[in-house]
């Protein structure tokens, strides 16, 4: 099987990258890291690719006169790695209908809370200020709204009496860790498809 060109999105720590690459180096996803790219040129996530010879760039939107023109220089990086699938990894920005139109149905998400609830920015923390007993994280395909695409995987965490913004967000993250991969691993083997609001996951044939 061809592996799947990935093009991934990033502004910070990277951790996300960092499960995507543990998981192509596993063994367990049947994929390629084409660029990593960076709308933030501190990011620690290009560190983790530093020295793997993955192609790396850095783009800003303080570089660009107006936000389309950003988007569309991400694109054309984008597609000058043959960039299949975008996946965002801790990528802080709503990405516009220009961009969205360019990959469609193929740009992925990964939200730390149970959308639809706390979209957005800080989702733990407005978990933890709601009160809710149950967060979670959710991996979801990106339409032009903020965290509102098609949901493709979800898992939840109990949130406990004692949580901080801290706590909960590392035990949220963990599970990203495992989430993202999995949802990863459902599209390189084409077993999703997009039905209006719902992604429809087939059977793994070889079991
Ligand atoms: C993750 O918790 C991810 O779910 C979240 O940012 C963090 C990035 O961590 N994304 C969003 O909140 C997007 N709205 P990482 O850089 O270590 O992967």
């Amino acid at each position: 099987m061809n592996r799947t060109v990935l093009g991934v999105l990033v502004s910070g720590r990277g951790s996300n990258l960092q499960a995507i690459l543990d998981a192509i180096g596993a063994g367990l996803l049947k994929a390629k890291i084409g660029v990593v790219i960076s709308d933030n040129a501190d990011a620690q996530a290009l560190n983790r690719v530093a020295g793997l010879g993955i192609a790396t760039a850095v783009i800003e939107r303080k570089s660009f006169a107006s936000k389309i023109d950003f988007e569309t220089a991400i694109v054309a990086e984008l597609k000058s790695h043959q960039t299949e699938l975008v996946v965002l990894a801790g990528f802080m920005r709503l990405l516009g209908r220009n961009f969205i139109s360019s990959f469609s149905g193929r740009v992925m998400n990964i939200h730390p809370a149970l959308l639809p609830a706390f979209p957005g920015l800080e989702a733990q923390k407005q978990a933890i200020n709601y009160g809710v007993k149950i967060s979670g994280c959710t991996v979801h395909f990106v339409d032009e709204g903020m965290d509102s695409g098609p949901i493709i995987l979800q898992e939840a965490v109990l949130v406990n009496t004692d949580d901080t913004v801290e706590t909960l967000s590392k035990r949220i993250l963990e599970v990203e860790h495992v989430l993202y991969p999995r949802a990863l691993k459902l599209f390189c083997e084409g077993r999703l498809s997009i039905d209006g609001r719902r992604v429809i996951i087939t059977d793994d044939d070889s079991k």
